[in-house]
């Protein structure tokens, strides 16, 4: 049997071209699984997992508690909200304690950049990153390039443009990462602003118009401006950032050409994205959503085998 080169889920900038192919593989098996009268099979009974969730979430959260039934675990769930992490518990102790309660595995978003990282190298449990602050999120990255698999047959050579809020962004470094070993060309777009000043040396195009931006691409990735990360200033308002930046219907149709849009979630709209971008035919939002489901199951059962 084929198995990934690692045992913890921290980033895509881990992890191989080969893995992300047999997470693709086996996430094909799993959404055949979830298109089924009955969506469950046994691959991880006896095996309990624990989602701790230190930062709120739906999507994530949702599909990982979604894929961790389908595959017959046990789970529990954790929020630091109303936890006792509230009276000064620290991470390390209260992953410990869960733990001891013979847990195999651990999901766990924290705001803390390499938050999983650290976990990683003091306990025994496979960790999966669902989200460190503004690193990575791995899941995200391999549930939207199957999607873009899904939409044209393959990722390589496709051009990808991750659109908004790169500097606060998880989704687009983790994205940036996986489309590239998958042999597609990244672009990312927004105001300067909200581009890292490293952004250039990862080996993508940068573009500040959007317009060019979109005549250029086949899929434009649309990310939500991360209000609660940003510690000033980085435009003068959102409706002036809607009307450089927003993407809306008629943008779309004067394109001489039909792209796919994307949002990782969740949307606001009327700013980064108008209703009627977001609910068009060019949108595979709910897509996304639901190839969540099968790639947390793949990489879940996936890991589960490298104990
Ligand atoms: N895409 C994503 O991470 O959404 P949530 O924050 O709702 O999990």
């Amino acid at each position: 049997m084929q198995e990934l080169s690692v045992r913890h889920l921290l980033g895509i900038k881990d992890i191989t071209a080969q893995d992300i192919q047999l997470i693709f593989e086996t996430a094909d098996n799993f959404k055949d699984v979830l298109n089924r009268p009955i969506k469950k099979v046994p691959s991880l009974r006896d095996i309990t997992i624990a989602n701790v969730f230190f930062e709120n979430s739906t999507r994530t959260r949702l599909s990982f508690e979604l894929a961790e039934k389908r595959l017959s675990a046990d789970v529990i769930n954790f929020s630091s909200s109303g936890s006792s992490v509230k009276k000064g518990e620290t991470l390390l102790d209260t992953v410990n304690n869960i733990l001891a309660m013979k847990v195999d595995m651990v999901v766990m978003r924290h705001s803390s950049p390499g938050a999983p990282h650290y976990l990683s190298r003091h306990i025994k449990a496979n960790i999966v990153n669902a989200g460190d602050g503004t690193h990575e999120h791995p899941t995200q990255a391999l549930l939207d390039t199957f999607s873009i698999r899904e939409r044209y047959g393959e990722v390589a050579g496709k051009k990808v443009v991750i659109i908004g809020d790169i500097l606060h962004s998880r989704v687009a470094l983790s994205n940036i990462f996986a489309l590239q070993k998958l042999g597609a060309e990244v672009m990312v777009c927004g105001p300067a602003t909200l581009l890292p000043k490293y952004i250039k040396s990862l080996g993508v195009k940068v573009e500040l118009d959007v317009r060019k931006a979109l005549e250029w691409c086949d899929v434009a990735n649309v990310l939500r401006i991360q209000l609660e990360r940003q510690q000033m200033k980085y435009f003068p308002s959102l409706r002036e950032y809607s009307l450089y930046y927003g993407i809306d219907k008629k943008l779309l149709d004067s394109l001489n050409k039909e792209i796919t849009i994307m949002h990782p979630g969740p949307i606001n709209r009327g700013v980064e994205i108008t209703s009627d971008a977001a609910d068009s035919q060019h949108s595979i939002i709910l897509n996304q959503v639901e190839n969540g489901v099968a790639i947390r199951m793949a990489v879940l059962y996936l890991l589960a085998s490298k104990a």
